[in-house]
């Protein structure tokens, strides 16, 4: 008796997955007692987890880069501020985040009147030359980029996953 039902146990757990997912489905479809709902998130958890195991570990650093590189974008580093452009009413133009923008105010000599595009990385970067820029300083020909390009000494962690981040974009 107790050996039947290990066994029955056994041909739930590593059954073929169509006869897991049917008998999901079933659960789904019964609006089920709170009982149930455990029952079903253990068995949705039971196939997902394997997934979760193979996951390449060097895509979960590249993922954890681009949420701390659009932190620092959006939140402390205020590329938006030059490098998105705005309507009439002084609104970010939806769809042209990080595109190049006029900077805005009366031009002052030196300074540079637009900004590049930096979604999906500036013309000619590569992600590892934007991270040296925003950590050194030095442009992908070794110079400085003009004012008002702040310019940025960020700690190698950071200038990669603002890096990592732009790339994303598009
Ligand atoms: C105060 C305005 C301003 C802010 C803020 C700003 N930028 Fe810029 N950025 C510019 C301008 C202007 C240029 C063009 C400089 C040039 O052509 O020499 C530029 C150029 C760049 C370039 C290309 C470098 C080159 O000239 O080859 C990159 C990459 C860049 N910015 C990234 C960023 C990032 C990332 C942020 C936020 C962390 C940021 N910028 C914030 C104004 C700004």
């Amino acid at each position: 008796m107790s050996t039947q039902h290990f066994e029955k146990k056994l041909v739930v757990g590593s059954g073929p997955r169509p006869r897991i997912c049917a008998a999901i489905a079933r659960r789904f479809s019964i609006k089920g007692a709170p009982r149930r709902l455990t029952i079903q998130s253990f068995l949705a958890l039971a196939i997902v987890s394997p997934a979760v195991a193979l996951a390449d570990p060097e895509n979960d650093k590249q993922a954890q880069l681009v949420v701390h590189g659009r932190y620092i974008v959006e939140h402390v580093g205020m590329c938006e501020d030059c490098h998105s452009p705005r309507d009439s009413h002084g609104n970010l133009v939806p769809g042209q985040s990080l595109h190049g923008a006029p900077i805005p105010g009366a031009p002052m000599p030196g300074w540079k009147t637009t900004s590049p595009k930096i979604a999906g990385l500036p013309a000619g970067y590569t992600e590892a030359q934007v991270a040296t820029f925003l950590e050194t300083g030095r442009t992908k020909t070794g110079g400085a980029a003009s004012p008002p390009m702040p310019p940025y000494r960020m700690d190698s962690h950071d200038a990669q996953s603002v890096a990592a981040y732009l790339k994303t974009l598009k």
